[in-house]
């Protein structure tokens, strides 16, 4: 029978991550991360990281997600610079305040991360740290003390720095068993109390981002991102396993940053551009994820960058076996492709591409178009056949307080239209299980503006840290309060 409006147990509810929200950065021995060492360069609005060179010079460069920093260079904090992520915004210290905002709002699910770190501070240690796991645990019990599901991503950008620096990070497979350990721990430790799982968050940006070198990108950066998701594959088809033996309860979905390719005109070498664009960004993620082989275009891929992945037959039988529950995937826009020349170039959340003159665009040049998501979901949908979650999707904005009040009327109407199209998917018959947004609670941004809010709590700090962390209820926050309330009939 066709499904009218929501389904009457839709997980409503929001998202955060640890690095982003957290702060605590060091902590109760949690260990260091990349994003650790990432200040916000006023003056371009880049993300830089810090580090000393081999003479002990104090040195600051763009490498986020790039190369790894020169020979006999170490990662450094300084003094005169000021590192969004170690505050986060305090999540740590006011999860309690966090979750009965959460449990006001009506959610059903509260999406977080687990930062590997604060279990095993360098990656490799046998034993977990105790006051990482009851930091967690304390905070599962709370979400459920007030009736709210934990969503939990094991992986959200944040491997232990030691395995970065001292062992080649995802280019050496034995970071496949470190994560297992990891990742079992949670899964022991945590049981009962977490439900849902997500192993690698946005696992196809490894490709995405090569892309945004517009054609620039060497075979070995691509050599070198193959490699990297296949040992993160074969790491997350352990988990699904491991989980479904341990814990019939447990269901696991994939993460995957989902963006619609659209061709720019009718050329044919568009509408095959854009294909290849899906292909290689979206399906060839997803079909390892969710039907637990490597799809046929692989082969051509590989051919074009000269990759030869180190894969045995046991990743093979695993990859088969370790399939996820639900496909869930974050959403925040579509991208435009073209053979043509065009100088009218847009980017943002890891997609590149040219100018959709149907659509408007946010402060920071992101595409908003709920009708990409309908499109995204239909997509999907015929090809997997998987329950589905949106577990990030949301508005970027410069919140400004008037009167102590945030009046985001522009983010009422982003989430209106989104959740609109999400119900006509619905009632078009797709499984749509839940919706998580993103960063209801203002947190870090991943470019590390405090001042790109996405919130439906405004969090009082800026850019350079100052702020009482006070939260305060935007207009947004009674909106999507009632759409939760009227379970969607309402939006
Ligand atoms: C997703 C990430 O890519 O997009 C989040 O999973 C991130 O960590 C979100 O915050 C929004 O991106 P940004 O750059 O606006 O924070």
């Amino acid at each position: 029978m066709m499904q009218v409006g929501f389904p009457k147990d839709f997980l409503w509810g929001g998202a955060i991550s640890a690095h982003q929200a957290e702060g605590a950065w060091n902590v109760d021995g949690r260990g260091p991360i990349k994003r650790d060492y990432l200040i916000l360069d006023k003056k371009t609005g880049k993300r830089l990281v810090t580090y000393v060179d081999e003479n002990g010079n104090h040195c600051k460069a763009a490498l986020e997600n790039g190369p790894q920093l020169p020979k006999g260079c170490h990662y450094a904090c300084f003094e005169d610079c000021y590192y969004p992520d170690h505050d986060g915004n305090h999540f740590f210290e006011h999860y309690k305040e966090d979750i009965a905002l959460c449990r006001e709002l009506g959610f059903k699910i509260f999406r977080l991360s687990i930062a590997w770190s604060r279990i095993f501070p360098k990656g490799i240690e046998e034993k977990p740290n105790e006051k990482g796991l009851s930091f967690y645990r304390d905070v599962f019990r709370e979400l459920k003390d007030n009736g709210i599901e934990p969503l939990v991503t094991l992986w959200h950008d944040d491997t232990p720095l030691y395995l970065e620096e001292e062992c080649g990070g995802w280019q050496n497979r034995k970071l496949i068993s470190y994560f297992d350990h990891y990742a079992l721990t949670c899964l022991k430790e945590f049981k009962g109390l977490v439900k849902y799982y997500l192993t690698f968050n946005e696992i196809n940006n490894v490709l995405l981002f090569l892309d945004m070198f517009n054609g620039n990108a060497t075979d070995e950066m691509y050599r070198k991102a193959y490699q990297e998701l296949h040992y993160k594959f074969v790491a997350s088809s352990h988990f699904v396993k491991a989980a479904h033996e341990y814990d019939q309860d447990v269901k696991v979905g994939c993460m995957i940053c989902g963006v619609p390719f659209y061709p720019a005109s009718a050329d044919p070498k568009d509408i095959m551009l854009s294909l290849e664009y899906m292909q290689r960004g979206i399906y060839y993620s997803s079909d390892v994820l969710c039907k637990g082989e490597y799809p046929d275009f692989a082969r051509k891929l590989y051919a074009k960058h000269q990759v030869r992945l180190d894969i045995s037959e046991d990743d093979l039988k695993d990859l088969k076996e370790g399939v996820v529950d639900f496909y869930s995937f974050s959403y925040y826009m579509s991208s435009v492709v073209t053979v043509h020349q065009s100088d009218d170039l847009v980017s943002g959340n890891f997609a590149a591409g040219v100018r959709n003159e149907y659509l408007d665009y946010s402060e920071w040049g992101w595409a908003f178009d709920p009708l990409g998501l309908r499109y995204f979901l239909e997509l999907i949908n015929d090809r997997y056949r998987l329950p589905m979650m949106i577990v990030e999707n949301g508005l970027g904005a410069n919140d400004v307080l008037v009167d102590g009040r945030i009046h985001d009327d522009y983010r009422i109407r982003y989430l209106h239209d989104h959740l609109s199209e999400m119900k006509k998917a619905i009632a078009d018959g797709i499984e749509l299980i839940g919706y998580t947004m993103w960063g209801c609670i203002d947190l870090v941004s991943a470019g590390g503006e405090m001042k790109k809010r996405y919130g439906l709590v405004y969090v009082d700090k800026d850019d350079e840290g100052n702020g009482t962390y006070l939260r305060i209820r935007k207009d947004s926050f009674a909106y999507y309060q009632k759409v939760i309330r009227t379970n969607g009939e309402e939006l």
